[in-house]
């Protein structure tokens, strides 16, 4: 299986990044083949300019989106992981959105409504949070989260989630905790 992880957080002394390096090594156990896209390592463009507006008009895409659509297209598995920045995504990783998931590639529209062109391939999302559970559950902001990013945008796209994790309160848990945050990111790889 080809699994793609597209990783957005600048920092290497991170929790998020800690979840990259604990993906990799269990894919590499499994011996899948992985390709990831760190997004600031890549220095990844997340602006949406008028020069991509007039390219995707014309059914052209820039040399940088083609490569991000290349490596999607390779892949049967998308694993996606970013901390919350206000209650969402890191802006770098809603431009790979904007810039990467074109109309014609991602989806199409027809008379009969929207259709998703990444049919069959699967989707983890790994999410970390500062808030508390407690706090993000009863003002339904993981609920808006899944249904923006699940719904919204992969569903809307064909994808299909296998699962979308939320690990909270991550900078001020201790080490165990952290260690059992690991531990089930480790069992979500069994998803792939
Ligand atoms: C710009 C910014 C915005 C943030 N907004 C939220 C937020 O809306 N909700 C939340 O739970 N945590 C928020 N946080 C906290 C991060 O989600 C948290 O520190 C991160 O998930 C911890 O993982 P890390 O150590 O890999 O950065 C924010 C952090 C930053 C830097």
């Amino acid at each position: 299986m080809n699994t793609l992880i597209i990783y957005a957080h600048p920092s290497k002394e991170s929790f998020n990044s800690s979840i990259k390096d604990q993906v990799i090594k269990e894919l590499q156990r499994k011996k899948n083949e992985i390709k990831i896209r760190d997004l600031y390592q890549l220095n990844f463009n997340p602006i949406l300019t008028e020069d991509d507006f007039t390219s995707f008009a014309q059914n052209k895409v820039p040399k940088d989106v083609q490569a991000e659509q290349s490596a999607i297209s390779w892949a049967n598995h998308l694993v996606f992981i970013y901390p919350t920045w206000w209650i969402g995504m890191p802006a770098i990783l809603k431009g790979y959105f904007d810039r990467v998931f074109t109309n014609g590639f991602a989806f199409r529209h027809s008379k009969d409504g929207p259709q998703g062109l990444l049919n069959g391939k699967k989707v983890i999302i790994i999410q970390t949070t500062g808030q508390p559970e407690q706090y993000l559950k009863p003002n339904q902001l993981i609920s808006a989260m899944e249904t923006s990013v699940d719904v919204g945008i992969l569903d809307y796209c064909g994808l299909e989630i296998l699962t979308h994790k939320f690990l909270y309160s991550v900078p001020y848990v201790d080490k165990e905790t952290r260690e059992k945050m690991l531990k089930e990111v480790t069992d979500l790889t069994e998803l792939l």
